[in-house]
């Protein structure tokens, strides 16, 4: 490493979240990894591999570029791309790797054709239709009209219908119900008109924990795959463990004067003799600005604050209760250090965000190690 700053990832831990998803869902419903945004900070062809091995049966990204990488770094299983494109974009590539898109549009749909036709090949597509999230997709009431206007395009073969809940992970769930409802409904119309799907789903990881009648074909796992819970108000009752840790290291250590300020702003001044750390990780890196003289880290397992603001690519903490602190000491930003420990969740609450925030946005030039 040409920086002390890294991310260590457990590929196990995250196979172990795996296994447990697996067992709540029970043998019949297959498991689609979602392991978009670099598998949320984690470092996408990793984890793919890790999860494909442990039992899911494909992946899902958010965008066809990050489908397109893991077909190149020689995953061969299922990818949909859950996201949706412009017809003009991408569609010769989806179809040469065999990635399955998301489709909600007649545009994308006669441009996916006309391109597998051109190249002799199949583009295959899941119908998203929108039962409540307003994002993207059909609306309910459209499904069966959408599928008729495309169901004669040559090259185009549709093999799976989803939708996304909008609030699963809230304690309320009326909404929830509702979306379920409405997939049903639509479900229930397309069969009536001829269409059948061979991968019917909708929940994600809020879903699985709370809603077993949304599991249907399959289930889209994506934050509990990396330990972290939808929210306060889901069943957070699986075995889960955290799957990453941030750290770096002391590169810089001075005793400063009372009356010194540290950093841009000057938005601390010391009030008393104290001895201060400089750490190779900033905003750059993903550790958040507004940590700046709120932040903690850990450091001979004793928690530091961050004094001044955070740069780009440093920052400083305060080590004077550290008994023996020295240059090159490890230290902890997210994750556990001899008794305590910071979650990525403690991170992102004093950082007014949450937890996904956090981990999606741990910089790509932190290199990721992997256990
Ligand atoms: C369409 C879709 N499905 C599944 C997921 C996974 O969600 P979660 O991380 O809450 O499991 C996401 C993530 O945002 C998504 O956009």
């Amino acid at each position: 490493m040409l920086r002390p700053t890294w991310v260590e990832v457990d590929l196990k831990k995250i196979q172990l979240n795996l296994q447990a998803v697996k067992k709540l869902v029970g043998p019949k419903v297959k498991l689609m990894a979602v392991v978009k945004a670099n598998a949320y900070g984690h470092g996408a062809v990793e984890v793919a591999q890790a999860v494909i091995k442990a039992g899911a049966e494909c992946l899902a990204v958010a965008t066809l570029d990050e489908a397109v990488a893991l077909r190149e770094a020689g995953l061969k299983p299922m990818i949909l791309v859950m996201g949706t494109n412009i017809p003009a974009d991408g569609v010769e590539a989806a179809a040469v790797h065999n990635i399955t898109q998301a489709l909600c549009t007649e545009e994308l749909a006669r441009s996916l054709s006309a391109s597998s036709q051109e190249l002799g090949l199949t583009a295959t597509v899941h119908l998203k239709i929108d039962t409540g999230m307003g994002r993207i997709g059909v609306h309910v009431d459209d499904a069966a009209q959408f599928m008729s206007k495309i169901r004669e395009l040559p090259g185009l073969q549709v093999t799976g219908v989803f939708s996304h809940f909008a609030s699963a992970d809230e304690a309320d769930q009326e909404y929830t119900s509702l979306q379920l409802v409405r997939f049903r409904e639509a479900l229930d119309n397309l069969t009536r008109h001829g269409y059948t799907f061979p991968r019917r789903h909708i929940a994600n990881s809020a879903g699985i924990l709370d809603y077993p009648e949304s599991y249907f074909d399959l289930v889209r796992p994506g934050c509990i795959l990396y330990g972290c819970w939808p929210g306060p108000n889901t069943n957070n009752s699986l075995p889960l463990e955290p799957t990453l840790a941030f750290k770096t290291r002391i590169v810089y250590l001075k005793k400063i004067p009372a009356g010194t300020s540290i950093s841009y702003g000057r938005t601390y001044i010391s009030s008393c003799q104290r001895t201060l750390a400089t750490l190779p990780v900033g905003y750059a890196d993903g550790f958040p600005r507004c940590l700046s003289n709120r932040g903690q880290v850990l450091i001979r397992g004793q928690r530091c604050p961050v004094v001044g603001r955070v740069c780009m690519d440093q920052c400083i903490v305060d080590v004077s209760e550290v008994p023996g602190v020295s240059l090159g000491d490890e230290v902890v930003l997210i994750g556990s250090q001899h008794e305590d420990s910071i979650s990525a969740a403690e991170v992102a609450s004093l950082a007014g965000t949450i937890d996904l925030d956090i981990l999606c946005g741990i910089g790509a030039r932190v290199p990721r190690i992997y256990r």
